[in-house]
């Protein structure tokens, strides 16, 4: 029998930290719904003491999953500890996870602290936490560029006073395989009562190198992975559960693990998670990348319709792709749409928001015939989870011609009032965005702008991302159409609406 790889999803509280990523409470809800779907073992969702409202998506998380183990991030001191105990505590199964720095830089530049003050205040933590639950994770934090005596020491410690999981995190993403391997291995030998506790890592990809860095921990005895759908995360983000779910069940010969993961929800995941944040994924993402399963070269054709092993290592449909299944058209019915979105795992709140959906599922199918399941997504993930939203795209007609300067005329509804609005730009999108500001006069600075298409063809719908800053916020907004530029207003505008929100968008780092 093959051990178990234990998957820690920290989608919801390192993920969030990207810049933009932050989510509302029920977004946070929605997300660990698809992760308890996916049979993560451990759902990170949030940092207790960050805020009131990362308290309460915590606590909201924590009494709606039932199938894996709901954690929260806490500091090495009492009041963050306190938090994350009380956070967790409606949850079936919980878990505090607690942190200190441990490099030598961390400690005298950062914290301050004595190593000896390092290993007390750890230990003292430890005992804080086992009064909340039997579970607790221990990480040092910068263990990357901590030294392994130091390590050693501290762990041992930790363990002696009830840790049940130690973390080596690569925290500024310097490591390399071989070496990051070297360290897990070291640990495991060397850390006299190593043998009571699940060794974990979790590292950053600064150097690409999160996801090589992880398996080869795996390979030297790690049993727990820290990953984000997506790979989302600080910076250049974490390790994308995604390739490590499928690196690991691909090559069982290599790994001598399991996971529990259905793998079959890992494309949904991505799309949901890709949806709420507003981070796209680049078409040539592995697993959850739009060309990932395309075959282009004529010879990789012929030889995948001849034998499929020939060049696909994995199966599409083994991690949740449809193949741009048609399941609808114009004469479907509201029914066939509903039962569709439940296969699909998308969450319906109630009965209004299903009849919109469907009258803009019809809007669709009279522009483009065939619609396919990720339109289907694309427009749920489109409608709004905040009920009122405060700028809407009522009308629009946009000229563009050789010669011309481009041009956009708009009717949008404002906080229920609707205002006309006419701008130049130097393309269609440009002269949309200035005359969407005309109205807003948000004074936003657009950070990011970017188009995917959904589906292939012609008459695909565009996705288009938007990221917006404003004072000390940053926000993704997203928008779909058959039409790019009605996408690109819609997209604005959603951000807008998330900048103009009175919904508190979590993010421990602000
Ligand atoms: O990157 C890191 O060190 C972390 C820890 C808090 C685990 O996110
Ligand atoms: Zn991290």
């Amino acid at each position: 029998m093959n051990d178990q790889l234990i998957i820690f999803d920290t989608t919801l509280r390192d993920g969030e930290q990207s810049p933009g990523a932050s989510m509302t409470r029920d977004e946070k809800l929605r997300i660990a719904r698809q992760l308890e779907r996916m049979k993560v073992n451990v759902i990170e969702a949030g940092f207790a003491a960050a805020s009131n409202g990362d308290f309460e998506a915590v606590h909201a998380v924590a009494e709606a999953i039932k199938d894996s183990t709901v954690c929260s991030l806490a500091r090495a001191n009492e009041n963050d500890i306190r938090r994350a105990g009380e956070a967790i505590r409606p949850a079936a199964s919980g878990r505090i996870h607690t942190f200190i720095a441990t490099s030598p830089i961390h400690m005298e530049k950062k914290l301050r602290m004595s190593p000896d003050q390092v290993v007390e205040q750890a230990v003292r933590a430890i005992g804080w936490a086992r009064e909340y639950t039997g579970d607790v994770e221990f990480s040092a934090e910068d263990a990357g560029r901590s030294e392994i005596d130091f390590l050693c020491r501290i762990f041992e410690a930790v363990i002696n006073a009830g840790a049940t999981t130690i973390n080596v995190p690569d925290t500024v993403g310097y490591n390399v395989p071989e070496q990051f391997a070297e360290t897990i291995r070291t640990l495991i030998e060397r850390v006299p009562n190593s043998d009571k506790v699940v060794w974990s890592v979790h590292c950053h990809n600064d150097l690409g190198l999160a996801v090589a860095n992880s398996l080869a921990a795996v390979r030297a005895g790690a049993r727990q992975v820290e990953c984000t759908v997506n790979g989302l995360g600080e910076r250049a983000g974490n390790a994308s559960l995604e390739e490590i779910v499928m690196a690991v069940r691909t090559r069982k010969d290599v790994f001598q693990c399991d996971t529990r993961i259905d793998t079959t929800q890992i494309v949904p995941a991505s799309k949901l998670v890709s949806g709420i944040t507003g981070f796209p994924v680049q078409p040539n993402k592995a697993i959850v990348g739009a060309n990932a399963f395309a075959h282009e070269s004529g010879i990789h054709q012929d030889g995948v319709l001849k034998h499929r092993e020939t060049y696909e290592i994995m199966r599409a449909e083994d991690v949740g792709w449809t193949t741009n299944k048609l399941v609808m058209g114009k004469h479907s019915g509201r029914n066939a749409f509903r039962s569709r979105l439940i296969e699909l795992g998308v969450e319906i709140k109630s009965e209004e928001q299903l009849n919109h959906a469907f009258a803009r599922f019809k809007e669709l199918a009279d522009k483009k015939h065939e619609i396919f399941d990720e339109d289907l997504q694309a427009l749920m993930s489109d409608e709004s989870s905040e009920p009122q939203e405060h700028f809407r795209l009522v009308a629009s007609s946009f000229h563009s011609e050789t010669g011309e300067t481009p041009n956009a005329r708009l009717t949008l509804s404002v906080g229920g009032k609707e205002a006309k609005v006419e701008s130049n730009g130097s393309g269609p999108v440009d002269a949309a965005f200035k005359a969407i500001e005309a109205v807003a006069e948000s004074g936003a600075q657009l950070l990011l702008y970017s188009v995917n298409a959904i589906t292939t063809g012609t008459d695909a719908q565009g996705e288009v991302t938007v990221r917006l800053s404003k004072e000390d916020r940053v926000v993704n907004g997203q928008g779909a159409d058959t039409d790019i530029i009605v996408a690109s207003a819609k997209a604005y505008l959603n951000a807008l609406n998330k900048l103009h929100s009175k919904l508190e968008r979590l993010n421990p780092q602000v």
